[in-house]
């Protein structure tokens, strides 16, 4: 290859989050995009050819510039960020088109395009580029400062003299249910993770730095500081549920943790995923292969009757004694400029949603 014309490809800010998560090793044992064996790998077995489990196909689409430049097994081209910056150097393995249907199916469970994730892979372009990503020299991406690394969180991990740390994935506001249930973990491990994932997510979901708020406000008041970090996930939101759910957890393995909550409908979007397939999914893996712990929750309610919050398992009242509200109907709530209830969501973090929504 000419080294005075290299060859480039402008990333979407989903595959700049992919990077990032190569280049920290949140994506270990992956070193690059996938070729085409460990794409059809995962897509069918869950694993990777050497047997590693993997439930998410990690992929570099093409855009058309890439086209253009005809790209080509051996090429070496650089990875650029929104901001033209070069952020990682892809050794191209292979260039392989691909089924999105066959994708969608496997991954997301469906084909419909109102799903946000099967809509995202229907608009990449269609051929993938595999092969590792080298990071010599790379433009500093990492600058959100609110994202420690895999290596800083083990060393705090370390230095708290923590041994078992729970992981937390979200994409929301903490509610009483998420308080509930990352409190219940707590109370059988050393250490808590937040782990809010800040990557890109659908339009109508709490933007980042809103939720980060929340999470200061719930950090500030309500957790124990030698107890619990608060740390965010640079990555993209999915919405594939169920597999999701196991990559939410091997990521977290990456960054130290030893077990990981998966609640009701974890990564679920819509009607596409009942309650609890993201939590059966993990008996599709043998005890032990991932290498951290999944713990599983209920859903979680206030009840008027107890006075507290509870599960079904916990609580022994009628459903009309418990408040919930979906992620629907909190916005719904906020955008007819009323306040979430102080069952559903401490007063403090509704204070900081009414702000962010004008509700005030
Ligand atoms: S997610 O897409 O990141 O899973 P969300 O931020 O709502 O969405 O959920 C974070 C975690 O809390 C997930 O493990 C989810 O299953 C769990 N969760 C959310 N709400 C409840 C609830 N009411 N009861 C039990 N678990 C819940």
């Amino acid at each position: 290859m000419d080294n005075d014309v290299r060859k480039t490809i402008a990333l979407s800010p989903r595959q700049c989050a992919d990077v990032e998560l190569l280049r920290v090793g949140g994506y270990r044992p992956l070193e690059g995009f996938m070729c085409e064996s460990e794409y059809r790998s995962v897509l069918h077995n869950m694993h990777l050819p050497d047997g590693e489990p993997w439930p998410m196909p990690i992929t570099l689409a093409m855009g058309s510039d890439g086209g253009e430049q005809n790209i080509a097994e051996g090429d070496q081209v650089d990875l650029l960020d929104g901001a033209g910056r070069r952020v990682g150097t892809i050794h191209v393995q292979q260039r392989f088109g691909y089924d999105k249907e066959a994708e969608a199916t496997a991954v997301f469970r469906t084909t419909d395009e109102a799903h946000p994730g099967v809509a995202a892979l229907y608009a990449q372009p269609d051929e993938l580029i595999g092969g590792p990503v080298i990071f010599d020299d790379v433009a500093s991406v990492g600058d959100d400062l609110r994202h420690l690394s895999p290596a800083d969180l083990q060393k705090s991990f370390a230095d708290r003299g923590w041994r078992t740390v729970v992981g937390f994935q979200t994409r929301n506001p903490i509610h009483r249910a998420h308080e509930y249930i990352q409190k219940t973990a707590l109370e059988i491990v050393d250490g808590l993770l937040i782990h809010p994932l800040v990557g890109v997510t659908k339009e109508d979901d709490v933007p980042a730095d809103v939720r980060w708020e929340c999470y200061e406000v719930l950090m500030n008041g309500y957790f124990p500081s030698n107890r619990v970090i608060l740390s965010a996930l640079p990555a993209a939101m999915r919405y594939a549920g169920p597999r999701e759910a196991v990559f939410h957890a091997l990521v977290r393995r990456n960054y130290g943790c030893t077990h990981f909550i998966v609640g009701r409908d974890h990564a679920g979007v819509g009607d596409y995923y009942g309650s609890y397939d993201a939590q059966e999914i993990f008996k599709e893996f043998d005890r032990g292969e991932l290498g951290i712990e999944p713990l599983f929750f209920e859903h979680a309610f206030w009840c008027t009757s107890c006075s507290g919050m509870g599960t079904a398992k916990t609580c022994p009242h009628d459903a009309a004694d418990h408040v919930f509200l979906s992620g629907t109907r909190l916005r719904a709530l906020l955008s007819e400029g009323r306040k979430a209830p102080p069952e559903f969501t401490r007063p403090e973090v509704a204070a900081v949603l009414a702000a962010a929504y004008g509700t005030a």
